[in-house]
C-alpha cells in the first residue's frame, strides 16, 4: 500500500512525516514556542467546542463551496503561508500551488517561500495571496510589495505577530537556521533519513527564493519590531488590492484595523509558534466577530487538524479558514498524492459534519442550515 493510502487523518500524515523527515525538519514544522503549552491550550480549546447534531432535515444536497472577496472558493479552507515548504519535500510549494488552482482557494505565499513568488502565482493560476513580513527599516519590504503587485497578486497579507521571531527550543536544539548549514549534527540527521536527503538535497538545498533583488538581503531572525500603525497606513496607500492583517488576537486591535481600512483580519497565533502564553485564538474569535459586525471578512488559522475543526471555527465567527502544518505533514508523508489524499479526508470530514449538524451550505459566519 502506498503511503498516501495510509492517510486517514492529519495525525496519520504527521506520524508518516515524522518517520521520513530528518529530526531538524520535522521539529521545525511541528514545533511551537517555549514549552509548547500554547499549542496544547489551543488544541484543548478547539476540542472543548461541541457541534450540536440536528436531525431530520434533508441534508442530501450539500456544498462545501463558499465565497471569498467576491469569488467562489471550492472549500472554506485554504493554505496558510509557510516559509521554506520545500524542506518538507522538493517541489512542495508548487504542489500547494497546483492544489490552490484546482480548488480555487488561496495559497498563502510566504515572504520566505522556497520558490519565487512569481512562479507560485503563475502555477496557482492567480489563486495566491502574498504574505508580507515587515523587516529592518522597511526599505526592502516595500520593494517586495511592488514586486508582488507586478507579479499579479491581488491580496496582500501582512503578518504582524512576529516583531521578534519566537524561541522554539525544538528548532534551536537542532541548530536550525535559514539558510541552513550542514554541520556534523545535521550530517548524521540527514544520513539517518536517506529517502528525504536523496530526494531533497539532490534538487539543491532549499533556499529563501524571494531575495535575489539587489539591496535586499533577508535575515529570517532580523527584527521586525519597527513596524507601527504608520507603517500600516503607508502599506494601505501602496496596496490597491485586498489587504489582510494576520496574527490578531485582541478586540481593540481588530477594531482599529477595521478603522484603518484593511479588507480582512486573520485571527491567528501563528500556530502557537510565537507567544507561548497567547490566548487560544479560537476563544477570542467570537469576541472579535461581535466587535467587527457580521459582514466584515474574518479569517482563522491555528491548530486546525480536521474538517470538524473548520466547522467549529466557522461556528465561532470565521468566514474562511487556513491549514498550516497539516498540509506539510501530508506532503512530507506522501508527496502530491499525500496532499490530495489529506485534502479529500478534510473535505469528507467537513461534509459529514455538515450533514450531522444540519448544514447544507457554508455561508461564512452566517452558517446556513438546510
Ligand atoms: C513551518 C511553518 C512555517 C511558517 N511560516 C510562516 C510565514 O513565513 N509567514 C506567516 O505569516 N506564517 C507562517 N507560519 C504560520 C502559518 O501561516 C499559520 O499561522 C499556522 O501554521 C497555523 O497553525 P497550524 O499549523 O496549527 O495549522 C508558519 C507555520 C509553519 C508550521
Amino acid at each position: 500500500m502506498g503511503a498516501a493510502a495510509q492517510i486517514h487523518s492529519t495525525e496519520d500524515a504527521r506520524q508518516l512525516a515524522k518517520r521520513r523527515l530528518p529530526w531538524m525538519v520535522f521539529d521545525y514544522i511541528d514545533g511551537a514556542a517555549g514549552t509548547e503549552t500554547g499549542a496544547a491550550r489551543n488544541r484543548a480549546a478547539l476540542d472543548a467546542i461541541p457541534l450540536r447534531p440536528r436531525i431530520l432535515r434533508d441534508v442530501s444536497e450539500r456544498s462545501l463551496a463558499t465565497s471569498l472577496f467576491g469569488a467562489t472558493a471550492e472549500r472554506p479552507f485554504g493554505i496558510a503561508p509557510m516559509g521554506m515548504c520545500n524542506l518538507s519535500r522538493a517541489g512542495a510549494d508548487l504542489m500547494l500551488a497546483r492544489l490552490a488552482a484546482r480548488e480555487k482557494v488561496p495559497h498563502g505565499v510566504s515572504t520566505v517561500s522556497s520558490t519565487p513568488l512569481e512562479e507560485i502565482i503563475e502555477t496557482a493560476q492567480g489563486h495566491a495571496w502574498f504574505q508580507l513580513y515587515f523587516s529592518g527599516d522597511g526599505a526592502g519590504t516595500f520593494k517586495l510589495v511592488e514586486r508582488a503587485k507586478a507579479a499579479g497578486y491581488k491580496t496582500l497579507v501582512l503578518t504582524v505577530d512576529v516583531p521578534e521571531v519566537g524561541r522554539r527550543p525544538r528548532e534551536l536544539r537542532h541548530g536550525f537556521k535559514m539558510p541552513f548549514k550542514i554541520g556534523p549534527r545535521q550530517f548524521i540527521d540527514f544520513a539517518l533519513h536517506p529517502s528525504w536527503s536523496l530526494s531533497t538535497l539532490i534538487e539543491g538545498k532549499p533556499q529563501m527564493a524571494n531575495f535575489d533583488m539587489p539591496g535586499f538581503d533577508f535575515d529570517r531572525t532580523e527584527s521586525r519590531a519597527r513596524a507601527t500603525w504608520e507603517t500600516l497606513a503607508r502599506l494601505r496607500e501602496a496596496w490597491p488590492g485586498n489587504l489582510v492583517v494576520k496574527g490578531v488576537l485582541d478586540v481593540d486591535d481588530a477594531v482599529a484595523l477595521k478603522a484603518a481600512g484593511v479588507d480582512g483580519i486573520q485571527v491567528s497565533s501563528h500556530g502557537a509558534r510565537q507567544l507561548e502564553s497567547a490566548p487560544a485564538p479560537i476563544t477570542v474569535l467570537p469576541q472579535i466577530r461581535a466587535a467587527l459586525g457580521t459582514s466584515f471578512p474574518l479569517f482563522y488559522d491555528s491548530g486546525l487538524r480536521s474538517g470538524e475543526d473548520v466547522l467549529k471555527a466557522i461556528s465561532q465567527g470565521a468566514d474562511f479558514t487556513f491549514f498550516g502544518r497539516a498540509l506539510q505533514f501530508a506532503i512530507a508523508a506522501a508527496g502530491e498524492s499525500g496532499l490530495h489524499q489529506l485534502w479529500d479526508v478534510l473535505s469528507d470530514e467537513l461534509s459529514i459534519a455538515m450533514a450531522q449538524t444540519g448544514v447544507c451550505q457554508i455561508r461564512g459566519n452566517n452558517n446556513q442550515i438546510c
